[in-house]
């Protein structure tokens, strides 16, 4: 897992126009050339951080060089004097109004009011995309939700689901061309057996439709009960595996037929997540196995093993298996060849695989073989091409233990979603009819405003924790209007939207004409975070950590409400400037739904 702090910033020679990136970033470059300056005989990275105490933001870079330079006959006294000379070298810029020197070198500096004032406004006029931050990766495949076919599609695919449509989202926001890839199980043993009980059970079965085979999960418990109990069948299915794989066409045709059957499940859970993906399943890659592992083996990485094919990897007392002892291909084999895939064909330089934390050890052994391969670089010289397994933790009942539904059976995840819609529909109904609103309302906007406030809910309360923690899954928390809720942040964002409406102003007129004036210290607090909007996605792009974006969204809207509390909006002198900032902090928040895949409401 990543855990890096620095600020990317591209290396000299392909900088980017003046004005592009987060501040962090503007900041940053100005930070370098002064550093260029100040100690042209060492190359550092600029340490550029947020300061809420003395500050706006800090440049932490004198200590560092301090301990890097002394006794190298500098004429610098202490890092106090790296840090004056630093802030004297800051190129002049319209960004800072002013910086000054604390203790051992932190350079304090405060952003000038009429900077973030144009930012914000140029933000409106040219659209919040202008506020992408710089990555330093052109191409990323992100591998997630992938489910099992014929098998039950769990918590567990949904919350890789949710948490790879984010980290997507941010990416593809932040200008990087992203594969969404499906890693679907459409391969393996399963299927002689799968495959040999649909011709007995339905001879017929070119004909039928899916509606026939009914639910693929009773379908694959009986196949199996059929397998584990009937030797005849048992050798029947063996022999189907390889006659699928040796590519029979009855074969290929009936596993297509199944394979179809469970994708179409798989797609009403994407529909209404609104989810896009683009399935390359383990079958996939089956073709490329053989050269690779030939690669891998001339390389001197693979061994036999108890009849196995391995690899050996250091801090690892089992070895990685990559043929098993009958010959066939597995997980391993398979996530190597789709490795060599995206790196050789796909060219992605940032490789990111969404699952429970369960799977981490299988991820670093392939990384690191991947890396003895000489396929990734030493992680300590070279940032990239790089891979990343994001782990995740367990969805838990009220119990809990392990999130199941009513009976012993497993979680149905389009009822599941359902649910939440019906409940946030049923709830809104309520309210509706309680203050007499419901007049107001066609079936329609309650229809698409129970879906976006339900689908939205189940969302956010899983996208708010660190991943790796368990989350306890509660339909009445993630329902509630109080607290960290993305259906508290509905309503703050509908709140904001009624603030406009109301002032009966043309805001696309307004901030065409009008200015942003940022004198009362809550309006100040309000616009410098708004600002800081894009080092967010960068920081949660570059530590794959969606709920740092939550974090950020709650955190808008509590110091909204600070700045709607104590400065009067319509009707004040500074209505124009105000109602502009009301504008700003909405387009932010929408923005930030986007990247979490919540749809946000105008009304509520
Ligand atoms: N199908 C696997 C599962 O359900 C997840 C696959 C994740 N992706 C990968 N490249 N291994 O656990």
């Amino acid at each position: 897992m990543g855990d890096e702090t620095s600020t990317s910033v591209p290396a000299q020679g392909q900088e980017p126009a003046v004005g592009a990136g987060s501040v962090k970033q503007q900041l940053s470059r100005l930070v370098i050339s002064s550093l260029r300056a100040t100690v042209p005989e060492v190359e550092v990275e600029p340490m550029v951080e947020v300061s809420a105490k003395f500050a706006d933001y800090q440049c932490n870079n004198a200590m560092g060089l301090w301990s890097k330079i002394k006794g190298s006959g500098t004429s610098f006294k202490n890092p106090n004097a790296i840090g004056q000379a630093i802030a004297k070298n800051l190129p002049s810029s319209d960004i800072i109004e002013s910086t000054s020197v604390a203790g051992p070198g932190f350079v304090n500096i405060t952003l000038s009011n009429s900077w973030v004032a144009k930012r914000i406004q140029d933000m409106l006029v040219n659209g919040i995309n202008t506020w992408a931050p710089i990555l330093p990766v052109k191409r990323a495949v992100i591998d997630f939700s992938s489910p099992n076919i014929a098998k039950e599609m769990h918590v567990g695919h949904l919350r890789s689901t949710i948490i790879g449509d984010t980290l997507a989202r941010m990416f593809e926001f932040s200008n990087v061309d992203v594969l969404r890839r499906n890693h679907v199980g459409d391969w393996g043993t399963q299927f002689g057996m799968l495959i040999e009980y649909l011709f007995e059970k339905f001879p017929n079965w070119q004909e039928i439709g899916s509606q026939a085979i009914g639910d693929l999960q009773i379908f694959y418990k009986a196949s199996k009960n059929r397998f584990d109990n009937d030797p005849e069948f048992k050798e029947r299915a063996q022999q189907g595996v390889v006659r699928l794989q040796g590519g029979e066409e009855k074969y290929r045709e009936a596993w297509k037929k199944i394979c179809d059957i469970s994708r179409s499940e798989f797609d009403l859970v994407y529909k209404r997540l609104n989810v896009e993906l683009e399935e390359k399943g383990e079958s996939f890659y089956n073709p490329y196995i053989p050269k690779v592992l030939a690669e891998l083996s001339s390389k001197g990485l693979i061994q036999e093993s108890e009849g196995a094919q391995v690899i050996f990897i250091e801090g690892y007392q089992i070895p990685l298996i990559v043929v098993k002892r009958d010959g066939g291909f597995n997980y391993a084999s398979t996530d190597l060849s789709a490795l060599w895939y995206r790196l050789n064909v796909e060219k992605a330089e940032w490789i990111i695989y969404v699952t429970d934390v369960g799977q981490q050890q299988h991820f670093e052994m392939f990384f690191k073989a991947a890396r003895m391969a000489g396929w990734l670089p030493d992680p300590n010289e070279k940032k990239f091409p790089k891979t990343s397994h994001v782990g995740f933790g367990l969805v838990l009942g009220s119990d809990g233990k392990r999130f199941r539904t009513r009976s012993t059976e497993v979680v149905r995840l389009v009822e599941l979603l359902d649910e939440a819609k019906s409940r946030s529909k049923s709830e809104l109904l309520q309210r509706l009819t309680e203050n007499g609103k419901i007049v107001d309302w066609t079936d329609e906007e309650l229809e698409q405003t129970s879906e976006a406030v339900g689908y939205g809910a189940v969302k956010y309360a899983d996208l708010k924790n660190n991943r790796l923690t368990n989350y306890t899954f509660s339909f009445e928390q993630m329902l509630s209007d109080k607290g960290n809720t993305a259906v508290y942040l509905q309503y703050a964002h509908a709140r904001i939207c009624s603030i406009i409406r109301k002032s009966n102003k043309d805001v696309e007129e307004l901030k065409m004409s009008g200015a942003i004036c940022l004198d009362h210290p809550d309006e100040r607090v309000l616009g410098l975070y708004l600002i800081r909007f894009a080092e967010v996605v960068e920081e949660a792009c570059t530590n794959l950590l969606p709920n740092v974006v939550c974090e950020y969204l709650y955190n808008l809207s509590e110091m909204f409400t600070k700045f709607y509390t104590n400065c009067q909006v319509v009707g004040s002198p500074e209505e124009t400037s105000r109602l502009l900032l009301c504008q700003a902090t909405a387009v932010v928040m929408r923005q930030c739904f986007q990247l979490l895949g919540i749809t946000p409401v105008y009304k509520l």
